[in-house]
């Protein structure tokens, strides 16, 4: 074992956007224990240990700038971390699966299954290996099988810990968490090992937010956290439709459903639909586990979160062939944001992917401005024809001689452009379709845009 003076040796196996802002901020607050983060990408790992981190999230660079090289330290000795350490978070990705039985539905579990038997292979001493990962229920007793199925001297206490952090503000969320989950076995061995869990996040998370629970619910909590988040934006979604029907406007609606206390303000902005590595995966899942219950109605019930999701990106498309007169053909249109949303560069199941390839299926020009999304937004599109599309920093580059601009993205800097000049280099008619309801519309069209808000009367001067 390890001769270091530290406390305590904890591992994560699994160095992306949970894992390695995750282990940061447990270094940054914890510096009597050392902090391994491991992963089979020597690229990713190489970067971690660079000053070109591989995420970008607002923060994240003065913690590992403060951590690394004393109590944090990243590596691709999976084999070398899992001996040194009695603590193991597992935080590999768990994809929607897309091959056998339950194809596009369950959790593809191959990664952490092999990290079971990984942590099983190399340990000489016993382990509590935390489920950090959104598994599906019950995946503790899976592990619990893997580990008991070599007899190696080792005890082996699974837990579960699931994250909540969003991407963006993950730095803010890990050091201010409304919660944090542990849950672990009812046994007294279980309950030992939450203890120690608990007593990790107890250095700066007060206990009164430190949550314990039977291990299924634990498992359950995360998938329903992201199940009731995405509802809430499939459900102003829907709305939003209906609000462009009525002459309603939908952020008004949700300013007035959002002031009820029993409801609450947040999730409740209209978009052109949500994204991100996980509220489509977690919600699959949660459906795929209902039909194996046989719980059908609930399962379709759910399944109408992802339905409308996708409803409403198709929707957006839509809506700009029917307003540019039934033709995109040849025409040049500019996504202002490719991220999934505002403040990552990450583009995981982002609506402008379906956007970009909805329009170029249509024979539009697609020029793609992002802050931080350009690198992954041409690896996305990298089967795309490139005569129709173009990646370019500046926005004011990007948008001349366009005839519309999709907002997809909320970044802030949007909101700031000049739009007189922005207006003066486009194809006339100039449209603008905000589907993040970001701009100030009024404004837009007092310069001549032809304005396609969100959820609410779109303010043209096209004769009807
Ligand atoms: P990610 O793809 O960014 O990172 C996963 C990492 O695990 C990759 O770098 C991959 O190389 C590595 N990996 C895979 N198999 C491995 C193995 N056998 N040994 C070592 N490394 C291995 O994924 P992520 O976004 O960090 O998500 C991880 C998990 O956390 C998922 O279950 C996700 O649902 C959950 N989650 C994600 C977020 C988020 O904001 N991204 C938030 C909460 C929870
Ligand atoms: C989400 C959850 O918020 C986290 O708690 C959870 O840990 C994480 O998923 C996960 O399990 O991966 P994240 O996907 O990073 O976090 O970002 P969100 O802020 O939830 O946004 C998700 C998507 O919904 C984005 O595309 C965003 O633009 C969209 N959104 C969000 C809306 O369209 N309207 C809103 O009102 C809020």
């Amino acid at each position: 074992m390890y001769t270091e003076q530290f406390d305590k040796h904890i591992l994560c196996i699994g160095a992306g956007y949970v894992g390695g802002p995750t282990m940061a901020v447990i270094a940054k607050n914890c510096p009597q224990y050392k902090v391994t983060v491991v992963d089979v990408s020597e690229e990713r790992i190489a970067r971690w240990n660079s000053d070109n981190l591989p995420i970008y999230e607002p923060g994240l660079d003065e913690v590992i700038a403060a951590c690394r090289g004393k109590n944090l330290f990243f590596s691709t000795d999976i084999p070398r971390g899992i001996k040194d350490s009695e603590i193991i978070f597992v935080s590999v990705n768990t994809p929607t699966k897309n091959f056998g039985i339950g194809a596009g539905m369950a959790a593809d579990l191959q990664y952490w299954e092999k990290t079971a038997r990984q942590i099983l292979e190399y340990s000489d001493s016993s382990k509590i290996v935390i489920e950090k990962s959104t598994f599906p229920v019950k995946t503790a007793l899976a592990m619990k099988r893997i580990f008991s199925s070599v007899k190696n001297g080792c005890q082996f206490e699974v837990l579960s810990n699931p994250e909540f952090l969003a991407e963006g503000t993950a730095i803010k969320d890990l050091e201010e968490p409304d919660r944090v989950l542990v849950g672990s076995m009812e046994t007294d061995s279980g309950r030992r090992a939450r203890d120690v869990l608990v007593d990790i996040f107890a250095n700066w998370v007060p206990r009164g937010r430190i949550l314990t629970s039977n291990i299924w619910s634990c498992e359950l909590s995360k998938l329903v956290s992201n199940a009731f988040l995405a509802q809430r934006i499939s459900s102003i979604n829907a709305i939003s439709h209906l609000c462009e029907k009525t002459d309603a406007d939908v952020e008004e609606v949700a300013l007035a459903v959002g002031m009820d206390s029993r409801i609450g303000s947040r999730f409740l902005n209209a978009s052109v639909g949500f994204g991100g590595s996980c509220f489509k995966k977690d919600i699959l899942n949660l459906v795929y586990l209902c039909r194996f219950y046989h719980l059908n109605e609930e399962a379709d019930y759910l399944e109408g979160i992802v339905r409308i999701n996708e409803y409403q990106k198709e929707r957006f498309i839509r809506n700009m062939i029917n307003v540019m007169f039934n033709t995109l053909s040849n025409k040049r249109i500019c996504l202002f944001g490719f991220s999934f949303k505002a403040n990552t560069g990450d583009t995981r199941e982002t609506p402008a992917i379906t956007i970009a390839r909805g329009l170029m299926g249509e024979n539009a020009e697609i020029v793609i401005t992002d802050p931080k999304a350009l690198q992954n937004a041409r690896i996305d599109l990298q089967d795309a024809d490139p005569r129709k599309v173009s990646f370019v920093e500046d926005p004011y580059d990007a948008v001349a001689g366009s005839h519309a601009i999709a907002v997809v993205t909320e970044w802030d800097l949007y909101r700031h452009l000049d739009y007189q000049k922005i207006y003066d280099s486009m194809v006339k008619p100039a449209f603008i379709f905000d589907g993040r309801n970001i701009l100030d519309h009024r404004r837009c069209f007092e310069i001549g845009f032809n304005v396609y808000p969100l959820g609410k009367t779109a303010l043209s001067h096209l004769e009807n």
